[in-house]
């Protein structure tokens, strides 16, 4: 199959960043990217395959597993190698600047104040630091959906069990019609006077099922219970507003959909979060800790914001550069557009499974970059998987559902084969 970049409906092509940018001058850093977010999707994008180096011929519909890195980003991983190797060209300024340059950028893509933004390693990190802070007692509960990623769920189990706390894991409705919107009351009425944390994702990792975190965000404030977000599954792909929905944190990994690196996320915090004991102690969250001749003049003070939850080592010069020049090109392409651009993927592929026997939630009710593919009788489901692997498309059993997750280097030709392969395996 050929692979030259193939417009979708009234395509233009929307200038990317490339290059390799190394750590930012401390002194001059440069402008954020126009955040075309923020402005009305006026036209869709065209395919970028161009700017990622997936093989020809590979149907990669799993970016909800692991986010393939753009060449900006592949590129900015090797110049920051570079600049390791030769420790002599790494001034004190760039144990921070990078830092502050991952935050705005971070600001900027959930509209949040880039005082706000920590720098973590893995989304259990950020969880471990509010399990660290949260005083729950015995009567208190704890509410999730079921089947959310385990990193946010075993802390809290393990939590409930020692103080005598509920841990609520809200089922999914099987059978009903609109599961969906099910969910959501369910997860409502679940919330109570002792709710001490409401805990959840912005779409389920399995299926992409949409969480109503604007009514849920509300009804745990209304309780003073505290409200997480696991955005590593939305942000970047879908529009995320913290100033209007105001949760208590946005934990994001950066390897998926912000198309980062291992090892380095993000925590957006809110108020509450911003008072809360770090879950370590390290050197450079403390005040002055720019100045490494006096390191030894121990601080009690932490640096402002939520640089006081920055994990330790957090100034990494291969992962940071990589993470910076992935959000750069992401705020160039703009989220709303990615989220619209993988809605038509997903609707070409409603059309193309019309009257079969593949169940697909309205669009409604799931993400446009996320989404299950079930079938009524789960037992055919291992059979699928293998057919797709046949077929060269890449894909996830989550549960039991076919979880794919479309990004801009994808393209309709990818939808006909996981169409095709779907349809094969059915015998
Ligand atoms: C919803 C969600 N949260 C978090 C993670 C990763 O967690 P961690 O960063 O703790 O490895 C995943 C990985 O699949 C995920 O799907």
């Amino acid at each position: 199959m050929g692979r030259a970049p193939r417009p979708m409906a009234h395509a233009r092509q929307v200038p990317a960043t490339h290059g390799a940018p190394g750590p930012p001058p401390a002194d001059d850093p440069p402008p954020l990217p126009r955040n075309p977010s923020r402005e009305n999707v006026r036209f869709m994008l065209s395919c970028q395959r161009n700017l990622f180096s997936l093989p020809e011929g590979m149907h990669y519909l799993n970016c909800a597993y692991m986010g393939p890195l753009p060449k900006a980003t592949q590129a900015a991983g090797v110049a920051g190698v570079a600049h390791k190797a030769v420790p002599t060209r790494i001034a004190a300024a760039d144990f921070f600047a990078p830092g502050e340059r991952l935050r705005a950028l971070t600001g900027q893509l959930v509209n949040a104040a880039p005082e706000r933004v920590a720098l973590i390693p893995a989304v259990s990190y950020g969880v471990a630091l509010i399990d660290h802070n949260l005083p729950l007692r015995r009567g208190q509960n704890v509410v999730i959906p079921d089947e959310e990623f385990p990193s946010n769920v075993y802390a809290w189990r393990d939590r409930c069990r020692r103080v005598g706390a509920e841990l609520r894991l809200v089922p999914r409705p099987r059978d009903a019609q609109h599961p969906g919107l099910k969910w959501n009351e369910a997860l409502l009425e679940a919330i109570d006077a002792q709710t001490a944390l409401v805990t959840l994702t912005a779409v389920h990792w399995t299926d992409g099922t949409l969480f109503d975190l604007e009514r849920i965000g509300a009804k745990a404030r209304a309780h003073d219970a505290l409200f997480v977000v696991d955005g590593t599954q939305s942000v970047g792909a879908l529009p995320f507003d913290f100033d209007a929905l105001r949760p208590d944190a946005l934990i994001c990994a950066g390897y998926k959909w912000l198309l980062g690196p291992y090892q380095l996320g993000v925590l957006v915090c809110g108020d509450r979060l911003l008072e809360m004991e770090p879950l370590e102690m390290n050197w450079i969250n403390r005040r002055h800790s720019e100045d490494f001749a006096r390191l030894i003049d121990y601080q009690d003070e932490f640096q402002a914001g939520a640089r006081r939850h920055d994990v330790g080592e957090r100034s990494n010069p291969i992962t940071l550069p990589m993470l910076i020049a992935s959000l750069e090109q992401i705020a160039a392409w703009g989220v709303e557009r990615i989220q619209a651009y993988c809605g038509e993927l997903g609707r070409a592929l409603d059309e193309a499974l019309a009257g079969s026997p593949f169940i697909v939630a309205p669009p409604g009710e799931r993400a446009g970059h996320l989404f299950g593919v079930r079938l009524p009788d789960p037992r055919g489901i291992p059979r699928v998987m293998d057919t797709l692997r046949a077929h060269e498309v890449y894909a996830s059993l989550r549960g039991t559902s076919v979880r794919v997750s479309p990004h801009l280097y994808n393209d309709a030709a990818d939808i006909e084969a996981l169409a095709a392969a779907l349809r094969a395996s059915l015998g």
